[in-house]
């Protein structure tokens, strides 16, 4: 789809309630979920998998109350390629404006010779015969081959060419272990385009895990192979290293939308209020320096940096924090910081100093930088009291 200037619209399949759920230690009430699904609409993304419908009563009913209260976005059932789970997922999300539903099916050796114990002729059937199943009742399958980029080029076209010609609309290829390296998965997302029967009339969609910390580059890399969808999760929560991170993915396609020429829904001055709900409701603390969420992430101590930031915010940053939600953007004092960034920031408070004032000051700040990582705003309003001889509040 292109969007009206021009570009390739990139839909954002948000599973932060389902695979990002599935992180040890995230799980969520199903008020929770109605509540971040609510938040989930307005930061805008395409489609919404709200949970796993079989796994338990309070997961159906909050899949189904998102179902029916969600408007604008398409809301995923969830499958594996299982009747009594295919129906769950039609059920669950029978009230939906618009749905889908997601089935996956092991597709690798290792799955099929240990988890499954399935050859892979009785894989392939159970595939057709599901994907039959399910598409009496929903017109949008999307069907994921788990484990996907360890199965060899043969047997996973085989598959993929078997449910496309049953009926799947979507077929998304995950790494499931985080393993395939960026190239490696660009080049299979173009061999599959090429060479599966039927393609042509499916979407396609990456879903990547970061157990190597490359779930970003290699969603970038299925973007650049021209996928039309990428599933993520906010903060990138998931299972083991966490899944491809909304946040960083969309503001890498936001940032370099010029160059790869893409455009996706999401409202960026909500990524914020996304990421700290998601933070809070599952009790996972966002690293420091994590990109565009942490809160190092448009701090900036060293001297030169807070000069060049202070004469143009370009120098240093690549992304306007205030467009991502975030108040606004913070220098930290500590002992790399020069007088100007101390100047500007006693002004932000509303004391001037003069360059006396400054000297007299400064050293005494310096002195306090030693021995702590930060100087801390009241800290610094005290200092600056001391130096213009007066008590600041
Ligand atoms: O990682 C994975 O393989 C999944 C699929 C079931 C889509 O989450
Ligand atoms: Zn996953």
């Amino acid at each position: 789809m292109t969007t009206e200037t021009g570009k390739r619209k990139i839909m954002i399949f948000d599973t932060t309630l389902r695979d990002g759920e599935q992180a040890p230690g995230a799980s969520l009430e199903p008020e929770q979920k109605i509540v971040i699904a609510r938040q989930l609409a307005k930061l805008g993304v395409d489609v919404i998998e709200p949970g796993f419908p079989i796994s338990s009563p309070g997961e159906f009913a909050a899949v189904q109350q998102i179902s029916r209260e969600i408007q604008g976005v398409e809301i995923c059932g969830f499958a594996r390629a299982v009747k009594e789970d295919i129906d769950a997922a039609v059920k669950a999300t029978a009230d939906a404006e618009r749905r889908r539903l997601h089935m996956f099916l092991s597709s690798s050796n290792i799955h099929l010779d240990f988890q499954l114990r399935k050859s892979r002729e009785q894989v392939i059937g159970i595939a057709r015969q599901m994907v039959a199943y399910a598409k009496q009742f929903v017109d949008r399958i999307e069907f994921s081959p788990m484990d996907a980029t360890r199965t060899g080029d043969e047997f996973l076209f085989e598959m993929i060419e078997a449910v496309i010609a049953e009926g799947a609309t979507i077929i998304n290829i995950p790494d499931t272990v985080g393993y395939a390296l960026p190239e490696e998965y660009g080049a299979m997302f173009t061999r599959v385009m090429k060479n599966v029967r039927g393609g042509e009339r499916v979407l396609y969609s990456a879903h990547c895990h970061n157990d190597l910390g490359l779930a970003v580059a290699n969603s970038l890399a299925a973007v650049r192979a021209g996928v039309s969808q990428v599933e993520v999760t906010i903060n990138g929560v998931g299972e083991r290293a966490g899944n491809c991170s909304l946040e960083e993915l969309v503001m890498a396609l936001e940032t370099r939308k010029e160059t790869l020429g893409v455009e996706t829904a999401i409202q960026p001055e909500q990524i914020y209020a996304t990421s700290q709900m998601i933070s809070r409701a599952m009790s996972f603390p966002i690293a420091f320096n994590k990109p565009i969420v942490g809160r190092n992430a448009f701090q900036h101590e060293a001297g030169i940096h807070q000069d060049g930031l202070l004469k143009n915010r370009n120098t240093y940053e690549i992304m306007d924090p205030e467009k991502l939600g975030i108040p606004r953007s913070m220098i930290i004092l500590g002992k790399h910081s020069g007088r100007h960034a101390i100047k500007h920031r006693a002004g932000q408070f509303g004391v001037e100093l003069n360059e006396q004032q400054l000297e007299e000051f400064y050293a005494a700040f310096k002195t306090l930088a030693d021995r702590q990582k930060v100087v801390h705003d009241h800290q610094l309003l005290e200092l600056v009291g001391q130096a213009k001889g007066e008590v600041l509040e």
